[in-house]
């Protein structure tokens, strides 16, 4: 049965632990005795112990090695359980870290130092803080959304983005000048290249501008929110291909 310890009582068992398993080696060592000298008779031929020898000092050395391995697993279980939440979490902390980075890298433009670069800034800004493009088919200059307010949807001029899986939605598959990036829609990325580089959109968002319960990526109140509010919700996507 496992008990609901908080990790100061684990931390004092554990401790106990500790200090009993010290305590059971260092009396099997000073107990321990160098073994007379044998005959010279192979060990299968030799003769078994006797009696009064099986009865006492050879039963409690085995009970003392059960207690041993018994102890040893007082600690180690409880040492694994209680540590391997923070474990997990760290784990997938440090998985976050290196996926933000690899995004933080694919949005730059790609050069020979940087060949995972798609180049998203080249129409969304350097700091994908929103740019120009031309629309060639009409001669038209072009703004292009404001990557760092993405979250904040209709609120913040994205009124195509009521959720992340909206902004999944138009990466994937494009909208108007914006075009499709999963190859899944006759783009050039992979899933888990998207899934970086909307995992460093979202840790770029400005706070100023998109508080929590207006963020619609970490937020679903949100998502439920800019539902109600904003019903008329442009597709993430206008590009109907495949
Ligand atoms: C060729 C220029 C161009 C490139 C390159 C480009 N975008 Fe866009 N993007 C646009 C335009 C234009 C829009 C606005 C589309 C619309 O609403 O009609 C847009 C919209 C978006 C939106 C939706 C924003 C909103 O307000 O609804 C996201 C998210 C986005 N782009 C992410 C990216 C990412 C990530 C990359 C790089 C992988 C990228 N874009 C590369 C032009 C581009």
């Amino acid at each position: 049965m496992m008990l609901a310890l908080t990790t100061a009582q684990g931390i004092v068992i554990a401790g106990i632990g500790v200090a009993l398993l010290i305590a059971g080696g260092a009396i099997a060592l000073a107990r321990g005795r160098a073994p007379a000298a044998a005959p010279e008779i192979p060990s299968a031929m030799r003769p078994g112990p006797p009696d009064p020898d099986l009865e006492t000092p050879l039963l409690q050395k085995l009970q003392g090695w059960g207690v041993l391995l018994v102890l040893f697993f007082v600690v180690w279980i409880p040492a694994t359980w209680l540590f391997e939440p923070g474990r997990n979490l760290d784990q997938e902390r440090r998985l976050l870290e290196d996926s933000i980075a690899r995004g933080e890298a694919a949005v730059q433009a790609f050069t020979e130092e940087n060949q995972g670069g798609v180049g998203c800034t080249r129409c969304h800004g350097s700091e994908l803080k929103g740019g120009q493009i031309l629309d060639t088919a009409t001669g038209a200059v072009i703004n292009t959304p404001n990557l760092t307010t993405v979250c904040g949807g209709p609120w913040t001029g994205h009124p195509a983005i009521h959720s992340l899986q909206d902004i999944y939605t138009t990466i994937e598959q494009g909208r108007g000048l914006m075009p499709s990036w999963s190859i899944k829609y006759a783009g050039a990325l992979s899933d888990q290249q998207i899934n970086d580089i909307v995992n460093y959109i979202v840790s770029i968002q400005d706070e100023t501008q998109v508080p929590f319960d207006k963020n619609v990526c970490i937020n679903p109140d949100a998502t439920k929110a800019a539902d109600e509010q904003f019903p008329n919700k442009p597709p993430a996507t206008t590009n109907a291909r495949l």
